[in-house]
């Protein structure tokens, strides 16, 4: 095994350097570089606040700020050279700050530790992905809004076992994910407000006797305020717990949607076109259009919430403050956020593009006898039947349609009739599909009224988030 020179920051006590395994157990550089741009940030409200503080003189201060900003443009335009020597991201930018302006670098880390910088850098970090998804979610929502209004009164059956249950409205169908999606919006909003602290001024784990300002720094980097106790703010992720279980729900809610989607386009359903542009073909078999966005999407459930167990199993048995196992928080959430967000558009671009086939709806809608709980209640409501033998009298009825091969509609009023002689030629005015959904007006029913409705107050809604 090779072996280096003892680590420049914190080799004062070491008389060889770290084995090239230890090296690669070690590093997080080749993942926390995307920290890089909060790293900064958060170093440049650091060093504002020390010389505010007569902690450093204002000239070290202008030179780390100076030395600071041509690493992020180094940074951004790909030349800054990392180094896995350097271990990750908080060192090796303060490395390259001691060769750009000298001694002033190494008062940089006065006061602070990078156990409170990285909690600080990647609470940053989550915080903007919070942002993010809920950008996402506003857009989706708009999508589905648009959907929603445009078939407000197209009939399609409604499902319950997957089996037709009750016709109801293409844009009931559609807000019911305004709903989730919606509730997910709320869940990130909730889960920012309380991640907004700022740890930074934590120090190691106990503070420090440096007379710091944690009120100018948190509220130069846009946080609430700071963080109470220095234990818990450098040992706390969970505001990246909180996002993963906000990104697994609203993943959940992605797959079910999608696994609607898959089942809608096939040749069987036909309830939906989607577009060429989120579809791809077979190789082999020509007339294929697959809904691999669609797939993928369901798929992506698996890794947002893998990753939510595995940091939830990483901290569970952590005790106080920082512990080196926190390290493997960061891969985790970057995989979830980055394919969440990439669902999240998938999501919005399928549903702009989708075309409801609403013939194909409305043909599904009538079939299967989904206007049975609409006779049933008919004979209750004018012949006074009790709702037990309404079941069983339209029951008898369905039984009669299925030997006949027909609908409920197509039946006779003389078999009808004969199941139950008081039936009048009134029963077929419920047994319409339309007359079915236009009826189902209680408050959170399918009727188009109450769809539009409930498409109205969400635009204005949506308008707030
Ligand atoms: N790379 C580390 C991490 O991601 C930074 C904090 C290191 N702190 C320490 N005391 N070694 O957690």
């Amino acid at each position: 095994m090779t072996k280096t020179d003892a680590n420049q920051m914190w080799g004062g006590r070491f008389a060889e350097g770290p084995d090239a395994i230890m090296e690669a157990i070690n590093a997080s550089i080749g993942f926390d570089r995307r920290l890089a741009a909060q790293d900064i940030e958060g170093s440049r409200a650091h060093a504002a606040m020390l010389s505010a503080q007569g902690i450093v003189t204002d000239k070290d201060a202008e030179a780390i700020r100076e030395g600071l900003l041509t690493i992020l443009s180094e940074i951004d335009s790909g030349e800054f050279q990392f180094s896995a020597a350097l271990e990750d991201i908080h060192m090796n930018v303060e490395s390259r700050l001691t060769q750009l302006v000298g001694a002033a670098a190494g008062r940089l880390h006065t006061a602070r530790s990078r156990n409170d910088q990285v909690a600080l850098d990647f609470r940053m970090w989550v915080r903007d992905q919070a942002d993010a998804a809920m950008a996402g979610l506003k857009s989706l929502i708009h999508a589905l809004l648009t959907q929603a209004e445009a078939g407000a009164d197209w009939v399609m059956p409604g499902f319950t076992h997957l089996q037709t249950a009750q016709p109801v409205t293409w844009g009931h169908h559609m807000m019911a994910y305004v709903e989730m999606f919606s509730r997910d919006h709320s869940r990130f909003a909730d889960a920012r407000r309380r991640m907004n602290e700022c740890p930074l001024g934590a120090a190691a784990l106990a503070g420090t006797s440096f007379p710091i300002d944690r009120d100018a720094t948190a509220q130069a980097l846009g946080f609430d305020r700071p963080t109470a106790n220095s234990l818990d703010s450098v040992s706390d992720r969970d505001f990246a717990l909180e996002f993963l279980a906000a990104a697994s729900i609203c993943a959940m809610h992605l797959s079910r949607f999608a696994e609607e989607l898959v089942i809608w386009s096939s040749a069987q359903f036909r309830f939906v076109r989607l577009s060429d542009r989120f579809s791809t073909g077979s190789s082999i078999m020509p007339q294929k259009k697959n809904p691999d966005a669609a797939e993928l999407i369901r798929a992506k459930i698996g890794r947002i919430f893998g990753a939510n167990v595995a940091l939830m199993t990483v901290m569970k048995g952590l005790p106080l403050a920082y512990s080196k196992d926190m390290q493997e928080d960061k891969e985790q959430v970057f995989d979830a956020a980055d394919n969440l967000m990439l669902a999240l558009a998938a999501m919005d671009g399928m549903v702009r593009d989708m075309e409801a086939n609403r013939d194909a709806l409305a043909a599904a809608a009538g079939s299967g006898f989904s206007t049975a709980t609409d006779l049933a209640d008919w004979l209750v409501r004018v012949l006074g039947l009790p709702f037990r033998e309404a079941h069983h009298v339209t029951g008898a009825l369905v039984a009669r349609a299925e030997q006949r091969d027909c609908d409920l509609p197509d039946l006779t009023l003389e078999e009808m009739q004969a199941v139950h002689p008081q039936i009048t030629e009134a029963v077929f005015g419920v047994l319409g599909v339309q007359n079915s959904v236009a009826s189902r007006m209680s408050y959170g029913g399918t009727a188009p009224q109450r769809v539009r409705e409930q498409v109205a107050a969400w635009t204005e809604r949506l308008s707030t988030l």
